[in-house]
């Protein structure tokens, strides 16, 4: 049974508009942690009693510490935002089953959006062959440096054109004839969907972390399910993305709702 802990914030600090990057001491979850897990974040005010789910980006076991990369959109994001290094906050985890890393893979392809891309920094320091990331924003690249630091080779799309491809990033996979033997991805729901579709032109077996609104984020509330089947089977059922999740074979979630 899993405990809420409080952690200690070694820091906490502005990295792009809006978006922070917080570095805990939390020994017990980062002895734990594996790359596409996420934690549960508890605000102090008494108004925001439910928690809010963060990825992992990245983990150090050795020194017991993760660092979550979080976009400030809402009361509790903004509280997060304004706490100082040396402060604590209560956190649940590791949470969620993460990605299911296929070492065999020579041909990595990494696909993020936006938020979603953090939890994909762990993700690549784990992977074995080659790793090309493709990420798309709206306007603001972000993570760039800590992608390259790891060895991938990083491609990006902006909406507005301002940094990278201009257009989206399925536009910028098919612009570049990306070829690859996985796919992981993260990010809208509507980007994975159409990455999914490409993924299953082209052959590619593809797994997706799906955000959905969560409560409780431990399985007991039902609030953040999605459909999945069976691979190659027509009848679903509804799996929690906060237990059951939020990694799911990309052929086995039904995109049409
Ligand atoms: C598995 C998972 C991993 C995530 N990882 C990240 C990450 O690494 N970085 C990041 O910036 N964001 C991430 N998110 C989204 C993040 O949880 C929301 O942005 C955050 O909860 C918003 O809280 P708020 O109080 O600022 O916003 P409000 O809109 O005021 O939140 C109101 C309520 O809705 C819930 N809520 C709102 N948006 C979301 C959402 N997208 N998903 C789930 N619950 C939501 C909140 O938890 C809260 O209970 C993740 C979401 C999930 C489900
Ligand atoms: S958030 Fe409660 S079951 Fe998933």
């Amino acid at each position: 049974m899993k405990e809420i802990k409080n952690a200690l914030v070694v820091d906490n600090k502005l990295i792009s508009p809006n978006i922070y990057s917080m570095t805990l001491d939390i020994k017990d979850i980062a002895q734990k942690a594996k790359a596409g897990q996420f934690v549960n974040l508890y605000c102090k005010a008494e108004s925001r009693l439910l928690p809010r789910p963060i990825s992992i980006c990245e983990i150090d076991k050795e020194k017991g510490r993760i660092v979550l990369v979080y976009g400030v959109v809402g009361k509790g994001t903004e509280e997060f935002g304004n706490i100082k290094r040396g402060e604590s906050i209560e956190v649940l985890g590791p949470l969620g089953n993460g990605f299911m890393i296929d070492e065999t893979k020579r041909k990595n392809i990494i696909v993020g959006g936006g938020l979603g891309t953090p939890p994909l920094v762990e993700l690549v320091k784990h992977l074995k062959g080659e790793v090309d990331v493709y990420l798309g924003f709206r306007s603001q690249a972000m993570l760039i440096e800590e992608f390259e630091k790891i060895g991938a080779r990083v491609h990006i799309a902006t909406d507005d054109g301002l940094e990278g491809f201009k257009g989206n990033v399925l536009e910028l996979l098919k612009n570049n004839n990306a070829v690859g033997d996985i796919i992981y991805s993260c990010g809208p729901k509507p980007m994975l969907k159409a990455v999914a579709g490409w993924a299953k032109n082209n052959n590619i077996p593809m797994q997706v972390s799906l955000e959905e609104r969560m409560a409780c984020g431990i399985g007991a509330c039902v609030g953040c399910v999605c459909k999945v089947k069976e691979k190659d089977e027509q009848d679903w059922q509804h799996k929690k993305v906060c237990k059951d999740g939020p990694v799911f074979w990309s052929d086995e979630v039904v995109w049409d709702e």
